[in-house]
C-alpha cells in the first residue's frame, strides 16, 4: 500500500507514495525543509484519521507548532481533536511527557526510570518511549526529529552502527510508517541510518548566485521505481511544494 504523504509535487515521484510500514530518512542541513516535510506528511495522514506522532529530540514541540502554524496544515485543530501527537524525548524533558500539549492530550503518562537523568536518550530510551507510544493512541505516522540527537551508549563506532540499525529494525516492527529527520550537511557522507531505511530522501539548501537555494532529491527508495533528479522545492501556503528539475 502507498501512503501519500500528501507534499506536492511528491508522491509523483514514488510511485504515488511510501510503501507503508517502513522507515524512511530525510537528511539535510539546517533550513532545508526536513521538519516541515515530517510536520505536512503527519498533519495530511491526520487530515483522514491517521494518528500521527512527531516526536521531537532537539526543538520543542511548542516552537515547531508556533512555526507550523503559519501554513495551512490545520495543526492546532488536528491537536485539539488528537489526530496529531507531538513529544518531546529530548534531554531537557522528563521522558514520555507531552509538556505543551498537556493541555490538549491530558495523559498522566508514567515516567520511566530513564527520566531521571537529563543526558540525551539512548536508542533504546527512544524506542521503548515510542513504542508505548504507539501503542497507546494506535499511531500510523512516526516522525523523528532527529535521530542526530540520539544518544549511544558507546564510543565504539562498529557498536554504534549495531545500535542504531538494531534501534530502526525496531521501528520496522511497530507497524507506522515512519520518516527519521537526519541533520547533515553531505549526501555522500553515508552513515548507518542510510543504509538501513528503506527510502532516503535529501533536502538541498545552499547558497546560489546569492540566493539560498533549496531542492530536494531520492537517493534510494526500495521496492519503488523513483525519480533521482533535484527537484527544486518552495513554500506556499501548504507548506513544500517539490516541483520541476533545478536548472
Ligand atoms: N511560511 C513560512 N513559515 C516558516 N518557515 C518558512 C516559511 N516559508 C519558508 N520558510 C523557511 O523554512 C525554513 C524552515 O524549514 P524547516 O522545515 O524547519 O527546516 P529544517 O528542519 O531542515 O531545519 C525556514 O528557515 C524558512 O526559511
Ligand atoms: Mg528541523
Amino acid at each position: 500500500m502507498r501512503i501519500r504523504t500528501g507534499i506536492e509535487g511528491f508522491d509523483e515521484l514514488v510511485q504515488g507514495g511510501l510503501l507503508s510500514e517502513r522507515v524512511y530518512l530525510i537528511s539535510g542541513p539546517p533550513g532545508s525543509g526536513k521538519t516541515t516535510f515530517g510536520v505536512q506528511y503527519l498533519a495530511h495522514g491526520a487530515t483522514f484519521g491517521e494518528i500521527g506522532l512527531y516526536i521531537t529530540l532537539l526543538e520543542s514541540p511548542q516552537n515547531i507548532i508556533d512555526d507550523m502554524s503559519n501554513y495551512s496544515m490545520n495543526v492546532i485543530n488536528l491537536i485539539k481533536m488528537k489526530k496529531l501527537l507531538f513529544a518531546d524525548l529530548g534531554p531537557r524533558m522528563e521522558y514520555g511527557f507531552m509538556d505543551e500539549m498537556s493541555e490538549y492530550v491530558a495523559q498522566d503518562y508514567e515516567m520511566s526510570a530513564a527520566s531521571i537523568d537529563h543526558e540525551a536518550p539512548s536508542p533504546a530510551m527512544v524506542f521503548r518511549e515510542i513504542a508505548a507510544y504507539v501503542a497507546e493512541y494506535d499511531v500510523k505516522r512516526l516522525v523523528i526529529d532527529s535521530v542526530s540527537a540520539i544518544r549511544f551508549t558507546t564510543k565504539d563506532m562498529s557498536l554504534q552502527e549495531k545500535e542504531m540499525s538494531r534501534f530502526i529494525r525496531n521501528l520496522k516492527k511497530l507497524g507506522c510508517t515512519t520518516i527519521l529527520v537526519s541533520e547533515m550537511t553531505e549526501p555522500s557522507s553515508y552513515s548507518t541510518e542510510q543504509f538501513a531505511a528503506h527510502g532516503v530522501v535529501f533536502m538541498h539548501n545552499f547558497l546560489y548566485d546569492r540566493t539560498m537555494t533549496r531542492a530536494l532529491q531520492i537517493i534510494k527508495m526500495r521496492g519503488t521505481k523513483h525519480d533521482c533528479n533535484m527537484r527544486s522545492v518552495d513554500f506556499n501556503d501548504k507548506g513544500l511544494v517539490v516541483s520541476n528539475l533545478l536548472e
